[in-house]
């Protein structure tokens, strides 16, 4: 990771905290071409913020069949670290898929 995105996963992270001092606010809009990942209580999403913005801003999420299951999630996020060489520990896949499925695939609360 750079300083440029370690900077700004400091500055979500400030973002998001004051985001969740309050209580009626769930998510924050931005610009498209600034499209952050939806807030959650997984623990998988912080994980995510550290290890899905570096490259790209979480429009590509958007844009996955929101009938994707598990298994197409894990081999996204094991494509980034394969063939895009992002650097992600084997131990935050989990977690990772189980955020990336649960708010943009097929697990989502109906
Ligand atoms: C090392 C840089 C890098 C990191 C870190 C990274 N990606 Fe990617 N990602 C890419 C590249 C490069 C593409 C392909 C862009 C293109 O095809 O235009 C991509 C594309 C995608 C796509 C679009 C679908 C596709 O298959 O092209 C999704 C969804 C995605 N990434 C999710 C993730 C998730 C989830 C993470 C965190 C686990 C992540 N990315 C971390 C580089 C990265």
């Amino acid at each position: 990771m750079n300083h440029t995105s370690i900077t700004a996963a400091i500055a979500i992270g400030a973002l998001l905290s004051f985001g969740a001092a309050d209580a009626g606010t769930k998510s924050i809009q931005l610009p498209p071409d600034a499209v952050q990942l939806k807030t959650s209580s997984l623990p998988g999403f912080t994980t995510a913020l550290r290890n899905c913005m570096a490259c790209h801003s979480a429009e590509y999420m958007l844009y996955q069949p929101p009938t994707a299951a598990r298994p197409y999630w894990d081999n996204m996020v094991k494509r980034m670290k394969t063939v895009f060489k992002a650097p992600i520990e084997d131990a935050d896949i989990p977690p990772m898929v189980d955020y990336l499925v649960k708010t943009y695939g097929n697990e989502q609360p109906k």
